[in-house]
């Protein structure tokens, strides 16, 4: 088996160490390519054996299973450079939310997935959303949910929730990460308690709360009634959060829509310009 990744940026990058560290593949089954060379010759540099394509067709003709990570803007630009050499016993797995897999299907002869990544799979940690295709058999979605349980937990969802589920599973991090960093801003401020200390504290408290949310029993309601006991100091924190942060997640869930309406848009658009 012969893993391709055409762009590897961040995401694709994340993908590729994530797969190689947990050994789901070793660097000589990988073949890569990028618009700027020299970031896929960095990763070959890492990881010797890795193979550095010279073209998206060079990826695709030497691959049994090809990743798209690229940008919504950049597909159409890929899916025309790479469909003469796509076989229909190939495996295309695009990461990008906004691209239906439909106009996937509509171009390309492959077995087509989306599988949305978070930079949590970078641990080895989090979830990746997937979401498959017509032509993918149950035994195909099995082995390619297999392959991406080396390095996250696959949870299958309609491509309906794509959007939501992604703004959980891959905005997530960054949006508790937001979250965190204003408590430790508080926290600095209020007492004057070193950065690096409440810092430190916070990820520690955030690592321990992920593992009670996912193999301790507990879910974020009956976590907080166990840390909070009446009358006590949790509870008075708990009440000003539940004050301030009304209709916050309402706010975000609608931006976050609204973006993607957007890309959505534009995808289609592109998608379905005349050739
Ligand atoms: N970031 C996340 O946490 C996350 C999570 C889930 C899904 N995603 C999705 O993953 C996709 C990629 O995101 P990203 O954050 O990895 O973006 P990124 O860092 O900008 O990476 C995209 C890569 O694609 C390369 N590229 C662009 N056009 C190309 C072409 N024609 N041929 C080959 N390579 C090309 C770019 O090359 P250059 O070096 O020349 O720019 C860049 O390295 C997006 O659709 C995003 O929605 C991201």
């Amino acid at each position: 088996m012969k893993a391709g990744f055409i762009g590897t940026g961040s995401m694709g990058s994340i993908l590729i160490e994530a797969f190689i560290h947990s050994g789901a593949f070793n660097p000589e089954q990988i073949i890569a390519g990028n618009r700027t060379i020299h970031k896929v010759e960095m990763l070959a540099e890492r990881y010797p054996g890795l193979q550095v394509a010279r073209s998206n067709k060079e990826v695709v003709q030497e691959s049994d299973l090809i990743f798209l990570c690229v940008k919504p803007s950049e597909f159409k630009k890929v899916i025309d450079e790479i469909k003469e050499d796509v076989l229909p016993s190939q495996f295309v797995v695009s990461i990008t939310s906004p691209v239906l897999i439909k106009h996937l299907e509509g171009l390309l002869p492959a077995k087509i997935s989306k599988v949305i990544p978070s930079i949590t799979n970078y641990v080895l940690s989090g979830a990746t959303l997937c979401i498959h295709g017509n032509r993918m058999q149950p035994e195909d979605k099995e082995w390619l949910e297999n392959l991406f349980a080396h390095i996250s937990s696959p949870i299958s969802v309609s491509e309906n929730y794509t959007r939501i589920s992604s703004d959980l599973s891959s905005c997530g991090p960054a949006f508790l990460a937001n979250f965190l960093q204003s408590f430790i801003d508080a926290a600095v401020e209020a007492t004057g308690i070193s950065n690096e200390e409440a810092t430190l504290l916070a990820s520690e408290m955030t690592l321990g709360t992920g593992k009670l949310l996912t193999t301790g029993g507990f879910n974020p309601i009956s976590l907080q009634k166990r840390v909070s006991v009446p009358g006590g100091i949790t509870e008075e924190g708990l009440r000003i959060l539940e004050e301030e942060l009304a209709g916050v997640f309402s706010r975000v869930i609608i931006a976050t829509h609204a973006k993607y309406e957007e890309d959505l848009e534009k995808a289609e658009h592109r998608f379905t310009l005349k050739q």
